[in-house]
């Protein structure tokens, strides 16, 4: 079972537990402004994203990670990497994502969970270089990457929405955890 501790959360696979405070992030339209088109998840489409991601984690061997406070137990959201469901042209390279429940923004657990994600590509899985696809605009996004040490490199375009993304990059070889 692949699990994290950092100083403040648990990085962990996903259980029947996270569905209803994952729903209830994916319902929230100020998570989901900078997310794909930033329409809300249901249960019933979260239950089938836990149900993917776990699917993931057992045939790619990475994936994202249930985000769970230690102090609390809560689930806080996720932090984990993914490929490119939409860009594999464009995007060969394995994507660092994130998104937390509104009351758990402003105390850097994103950047406390994504440090922690980086160092699992690197040393636990050996890449060599992981990417983020994010919307202009998401400022909070681009304060996470800056953090990360991942610059931007280039625009692409969304091929279902049409939007601009800008792909920042980091290449694991020179990462210094
Ligand atoms: C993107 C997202 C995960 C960023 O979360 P966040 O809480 O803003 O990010 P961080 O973890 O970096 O924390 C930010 C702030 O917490 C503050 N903070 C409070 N306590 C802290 C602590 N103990 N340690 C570090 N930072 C702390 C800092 O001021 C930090 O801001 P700064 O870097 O400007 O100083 C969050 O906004 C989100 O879930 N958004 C919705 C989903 C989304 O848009 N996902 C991406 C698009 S697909």
């Amino acid at each position: 079972m692949t699990e994290i501790h950092t100083p403040r959360l648990l990085l962990r696979r996903w259980t029947d537990d996270d569905l209803a405070p994952m729903a209830e992030i994916n319902a929230d339209p100020e998570v989901m402004r900078w997310v794909g088109d930033g329409s809300v998840r249901d249960l019933e489409l979260t239950a089938q994203d836990i149900e993917r991601w776990e699917e993931e984690w057992d045939e790619e061997g990475l994936g994202l990670f249930a985000v769970e406070l230690l102090a609390s137990g809560e689930l806080a959201g996720f932090t984990g990497l993914s490929w490119s469901e939409f860009l594999p042209d464009a995007l060969p390279d394995v994507q660092i994502g994130w998104r937390l429940g509104r009351q758990f923004w402003g105390q850097g657990y994103a950047s406390e969970a994504a440090q922690a994600t980086l160092e699992f590509a690197l040393q636990d899985r050996g890449l060599e270089r992981v990417v983020a696809a994010v919307r202009p605009g998401d400022e909070a996004s681009e304060n996470v990457l800056r953090k990360l040490g991942m610059p931007a490199e280039r625009e692409i375009t969304h091929p279902e929405h049409g939007f601009p993304l800008t792909v920042h990059a980091i290449d694991l070889t020179e990462y210094e955890a």
